[in-house]
């Protein structure tokens, strides 16, 4: 079977051939991929500055934002069935005593570093046309999200992301009232920052969660991610056109800033923006480059007058896989031409390098087609 695979000694990004994997423990299933997501990760990757082949292996196979289908089940999965529409989680825990988060299943705060990622880090990916894994590293789909599940993945840094925000508001009376018409909740205004995949599936969530939510982007409006989020009841803003400061005064008090870009130093011209009791979520991994001053008096000021929170999220744990998988539902119900325009490409695995290699669109997708 074939395999998008990078080469990092040897700098190649190719076209592998590989056995067919077999179930070898009865907890594990056998899984024909449909199709996988390519994303900014993988682009670095492929540029050789992230990313590690598993171990005494010379090259990874990438691919970790996926979809796939069971064809085969161990003798003690009971879950699934051959059939079932399957997102496979991407970390793995590392193996010390001592991490109690990946003794508690929740890796994706693992205290040692020496946690493995399929398609990132010692661990092949899914960009191939079958995998063998471990049940309890399956969520299952419906088949309702057959077309869209590939952004399940994507989805999950939002959903976590948004857990937290909700565990770390509840400090404060975080509670709206009343307003005729509206949800219940509807008071909250939120930043996003940047209009890529991970952007435009946060402004979805926060959205259905209830904030009044705002796009943070540099390309100027009109154009088509514009429209993309005012159709679905999210106000864009170009950072060309407005300042962090014509911004904040367009939202008013900032509550949440979900940063999606990877961009640090717009993100923390935005922090200087941050409402009162706001929470300013980083999801972005920025590239070393050189060091930029900040005014740390003034974000200092604000931090403690203001009584903001800096987080910063990584990952994703079971429990924002189900709420990805629940809440790509009721977005695709509430707005479906939206959540398709997600997926603006799709390639065959011969062609793999191009959308990783040629930014454009907004979420391109590797389909494989089960034959080789
Ligand atoms: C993936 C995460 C992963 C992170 C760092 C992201 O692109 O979605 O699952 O933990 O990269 O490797
Ligand atoms: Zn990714």
């Amino acid at each position: 079977m074939k395999a998008g695979a990078v080469f990092p000694g040897t700098r190649k990004v190719e076209v592998v051939s590989l056995d067919e994997p077999k179930i070898s423990a009865p907890d594990q299933v056998k899984v024909r991929i449909l199709e996988v997501g390519v994303c900014g990760t993988d682009r670095e990757i492929c540029n050789f500055d992230y990313g590690l082949p598993p171990e005494g292996a010379d090259f990874l196979v990438l691919g970790h934002e996926s979809l796939g289908e069971v064809v085969e089940t161990g003798a003690a999965v009971t879950r699934l069935h051959p059939g079932d529409l399957v997102v496979p989680m991407v970390r793995r825990p590392c193996p010390h005593e001592r991490c109690v988060a990946c003794r508690a299943g929740r890796q994706d705060f693992c205290y040692t570093g020496d946690f493995r990622e399929r398609g990132i880090k010692q661990l092949h990916g899914f960009m191939t046309s079958f995998v063998v894994d471990e049940e309890t590293y399956m969520n299952p789909v419906p088949r309702e999200l057959r077309e869209v599940a590939v952004l399940v993945e994507p989805l999950t840094i939002a959903e976590k992301a948004l857990a937290q925000i909700n565990t770390i508001q509840q400090r404060l009376p975080w509670g709206c009232p009343f307003s005729p018409g509206k949800p219940s909740d509807y008071c909250h205004r939120a930043v996003v920052l940047g209009a890529g995949p991970v952007g435009l599936l946060g402004a979805m969530a926060l959205l259905n969660a209830g904030f009044e939510t705002w796009i943070y982007s540099r390309e100027l409006a009109p154009n088509p991610r514009a429209d993309l989020m005012a159709s679905i009841g999210a106000h864009y803003i170009s950072s060309r056109a407005q300042s962090v400061d014509q911004l904040a005064a367009a939202v008013g008090n900032i509550d949440v800033v979900y940063e999606a870009t990877g961009a640090s130093q717009i993100a923390f011209e935005l922090l200087k923006v941050l409402g009162t009791d706001g929470v300013f979520c980083f999801t972005g991994v920025p590239r070393h480059g050189e060091p930029l001053s900040v005014d740390t008096d003034l974000l200092m000021r604000n931090l403690v007058l203001k009584n903001q929170v800096i987080l910063g999220t990584v990952n994703a744990g079971k429990d924002a896989f189900q709420a990805a998988i629940h809440d790509l539902a009721v977005f695709y119900k509430r707005w479906p031409e939206a959540v398709r325009s997600l997926i603006t490409g799709r390639f065959p695995i011969e062609r793999f390098r191009d959308p990783i290699f040629e930014m454009s669109g907004i979420k391109n997708v590797i389909v494989l087609d089960g034959q080789n």
